[in-house]
Formats: C-alpha cells, sequence, structure tokens
C-alpha cells in the first residue's frame, strides 16, 4: 500500500550473521534507503538502484526522509536489565551482595503502589528509546502489579518488551517474599494475560538460585516447559561470594549452572545474566541446550563482579548478547556498553572488534530470544525498529569520525565516544517514537 510506504535515506547497516565466524556478515550501504511499509522493512538497500526501481514501480515520486549524514541501524537489544532499580542507579556498594540489601530490595519495596510502577516504567521506557533501544528483556518486582504496569506502559508505545514477575520465596525480606505456589500461580496469569498480546512477551523470572526454595526452581521449571514459547530469565555466576553460597544452598550440584540444569530451566528463549564464573562444562551444556548469556560489563565492573570470558563462551558457540543491567549497570546506553565490554575483552587479552559489538547489540540479541526475522536487522518482513545514530552528535565525535578511514574504524569511535546524544532518533514498528530535536511528526 502506498500510502503507508515510507523510506529513509542515510548510510544503513545491518547483520545477516555472526561477524567473528562469516566475513560477509554485515551489510553496508553508504548511501543506502530503508523502506517500511505497515510497519515493516518492505527493503533495505542502496539507495540509487532502491529509488530506481520504486519510482518505476510507483509511477510517482516517493517521499524520502533525509538522514543523510547518518546512520540507520536495527534499534538496539538490551537483554538483561531491570526498571524498578531506575531509582537507585549509581548506589556504591562494596560488592552485588550488600548492594542488594542496602539498596535493591527497599527500592522494589515500592511498586506494590501501581501509580509508582507507572511513573518508573514510563521514565524507564523513554529512557531506553533516548538510548536506541527498543527490544530489552527485563525485570520487575515480585509485586504482579510492577508487571501490569510496564507491559500497559510498552503496549501503549507498541514496543516489542519482555518481562515478567520476579520469583522469590526465601532468603530476602517479608516484604518482598512470594511462595512457592503462589509465585507460579501469579505468573501463570501474567503469562496468559500478556505472553504475545500485541508485541508484548512474557519471562518466568526467578530472581536466582539463593532466593528461591528448590520447590519453586521445580515448579518455575515446570512452568516453562508448559509454556515453551515463553521465555526466563534469571541471573548465574555473577559473584564469588554468590556462587559460593549457592554451592551452600545446593550441595549436591555440580555447580551454579547445575542447579538450573536440574530443574529443566535450560532452553531455547533462557537468558542467563552475567556467566561470569562458568566452567566448559557449564559452557557446553549451555551452546547444546541454545541457552543464551547476557553480558553486562558496566556492572560487572560496577559491582566488582569479575571479567567476562569471551574466549571461553565462544569456544563452545554459546548465544551471545549485550546488557545493561541498570541499576547495578551503570548506564541504558548500548554504545556505553560497547565501551565497557571492549575494555573488558581487552583485559582479557581478547579484541572485540566495533562490527561484533554492534551485531552483539542488535541480531546477536534477536538470536538469543529466538527472535530473527522479527526483529534484529533488516531483512524484508521484520518488524520496522530502527535508530538514526549521528556521528556528529558532539564536537569530539565529529572531529574524530572526519578522520576515520572505514567502516569499523567510524563504528569503533561511535561505540567509544557514543551515548545517548549520539541517537538523533528511535523508530519502534515504523513509528517515530524519540526525537532528539524533541520534534515527535
Ligand atoms: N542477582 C540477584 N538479583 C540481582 C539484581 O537485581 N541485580 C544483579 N546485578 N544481580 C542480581
Ligand atoms: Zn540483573
Amino acid at each position: 500500500d502506498q500510502s503507508t510506504l515510507q523510506a529513509y535515506r542515510a548510510s544503513v547497516l545491518h547483520f545477516s550473521a555472526d561477524p567473528a565466524h562469516h566475513a560477509d556478515a554485515h551489510h553496508w550501504h553508504e548511501d543506502g534507503l530503508l523502506l517500511i511499509a505497515d510497519g515493516k522493512v518492505a527493503a533495505a538497500g542502496d539507495y540509487q538502484q532502491l529509488s530506481l526501481q520504486l519510482k518505476s514501480e510507483l509511477k510517482a515520486e516517493l517521499k524520502i526522509h533525509d538522514y543523510r549524514g547518518k546512520i540507520i541501524m536495527p534499534g538496539f537489544i538490551d537483554t538483561h536489565l531491570h526498571y524498578p532499580q531506575t531509582d537507585m542507579i549509581a548506589s556504591p556498594a562494596p560488592g552485588l551482595l550488600p548492594w542488594l540489601e542496602t539498596y535493591t530490595f527497599p527500592t522494589e519495596r515500592k511498586f506494590s503502589d501501581p501509580a509508582h510502577a507507572s511513573n518508573v516504567a514510563e521514565f524507564f521506557l523513554d529512557e531506553l528509546l533516548r538510548c536506541g533501544t527498543t527490544t530489552a528483556m527485563v525485570y520487575c518486582t515480585v509485586n504482579p502489579t510492577s508487571v501490569d504496569a510496564f507491559f500497559t506502559a510498552s503496549e501503549a508505545r507498541n514496543l516489542r518488551m519482555v518481562t515478567g514477575k520476579v520469583l522469590m520465596d526465601r532468603n530476602c525480606p517479608d516484604f518482598l517474599q512470594d511462595t512457592a505456589e503462589g509465585g507460579i500461580r501469579d505468573s501463570e496469569e501474567l503469562l496468559k494475560k500478556w505472553h504475545k498480546r500485541g508485541r508484548q512477551l512474557y519471562a518466568i523470572t526467578p530472581r536466582f538460585a539463593p532466593t528461591s526454595t528448590e520447590e519453586q526452581l521445580q515448579l518455575a521449571g515446570e512452568l516453562a516447559q508448559a509454556y515453551p514459547d515463553a521465555y526466563l530469565q534469571t541471573h548465574a555466576a555473577e559473584n564469588l561470594d554468590e556462587v559460593a553460597w549457592v554451592k551452600s544452598l545446593f550441595p549436591s550440584s555440580r555447580s551454579y549452572m547445575d542447579v538450573y540444569d536440574k530443574y529443566g530451566m535450560l532452553r531455547p528463549r533462557s537468558m542467563y545474566g552475567h556467566c561470569i564464573w562458568l566452567d566448559n562444562h557449564d559452557r557446553k551444556r549451555m551452546a547444546e541446550t541454545q541457552s543464551a548469556i547476557a553480558i553486562c560489563p558496566t556492572s560487572n565492573l560496577f559491582l566488582g563482579s569479575g571479567l567476562f570470558d569471551f574466549v571461553g563462551a565462544d569456544a563452545e558457540g554459546v548465544p551471545l548478547s549485550l546488557a545493561t543491567d541498570v541499576g547495578g549497570g551503570t548506564s541504558f546506553s548500548m554504545l556505553q556498553t560497547m565501551n565497557e565490554a571492549y575494555k573488558v575483552a581487552r583485559m582479557a587479552t581478547t579484541y572485540l572488534p566495533a562490527m561484533r559489538m554492534f551485531y552483539l547489540a542488535t541480531l546477536g540479541g534477536a538470536r538469543s530470544m529466538q527472535l530473527e526475522g522479527t526483529i534484529g536487522n533488516f531483512m524484508p518482513g521484520t518488524e520496522a525498529d530502527f535508530i538514526v545514530l549521528d556521528p556528529k552528535a558532539t564536537p569530539l565525535l565529529a572531529r574524530r569520525s572526519e578522520r576515520t578511514e572505514s567502516v569499523e574504524e567510524l563504528l569503533f569511535a561511535l561505540a567509544l565516544l557514543g551515548d545517548d546524544r549520539t541517537i538523533s532518533a528511535t523508530y519502534a514498528a515504523g513509528k517515530l517514537v524519540h526525537s532528539r530535536d524533541g520534534v515527535l511528526l
């Protein structure tokens, strides 16, 4: 339908494979065109070629949004973060466990109030869109109210978002504790209400092994098996004190990951945050079950949790993506997250090319979530979630990007120097949802 056809001219970047394993994984059109029809990608390619073809097909002039000098790419996918922790981002503590006790649990308590939950959800979504993130795997709190508030806000903006009620029936304050049965019942109710309603997707969300009884983990695993197309998310092997705690709580398990494995929680559509302290057996099990790792560098450095082992994960072929882990993470920006991921990789004497980082923040996330073909690149028929990056967003970035001699160098400068200011515009399902100059068409 030509009345709903929209065309955007800029440099265009997207991926059809992982650049770490394929030479022609990325698609770059220096003078490119992205064509959108009815909220979906119709085509992405060279401006000259596509516009000529279109003119003859439409027998009319096409109105083209001119973003020349900027770069269009798929919206970022952030595979692990907590919306209730927005208001406590940048709270210092000497490690994960004291941080949870001192800041996280008291902050999450407030989400029994639906007005508070909606207020934070709206701010959180604004902030994601300002940073160019169009899909995220999000934790709510134990309170079902926090889930309704988030999905309601996301649905109103027509965003593809994944979230779920946190399950936690031990080792937490009374005011945040559910029960094994009650927590699962609430989760199933929310799943039936929200999963696949519009663009919303549900994630069964046990917080992490220490805050669930064996009974709750068992029931969570069974719920996941009953709904194989729903998501499952949790934390794993983030911090050494936590790993020791898990060992004492589950003495018969071979490893931390083995606890989740025992309850049938290793499966496609499962997303494990952090995964710093794994061994090769754990990684093998994750790869063969298509269980994914959300790498959270800003959080891991902030909380002193450790350095993610890219080489170990790649050796086994575990599905990988990047995540902010706000509020343990210190930025909503996936560009800032790339910056820190790059430095973490360097500390482990490996090297993350910019192409790989942009892959991990787009198609890598979509693949980890089994959503390739729906989001993550510009193949025809995918949902039109895309962003416009400005290489001249700041004086320094302008100066540096003018002096780059390859696409790799330009993307690297964007990853290392970029942040929310770099995102000129964000589109969700073909609609403008954030504009840096403040004008929403
Ligand atoms: N482990 C259990 N809960 C959390 C949380 O909220 N944030 C982080 N970073 N790790 C956790
Ligand atoms: Zn987390």
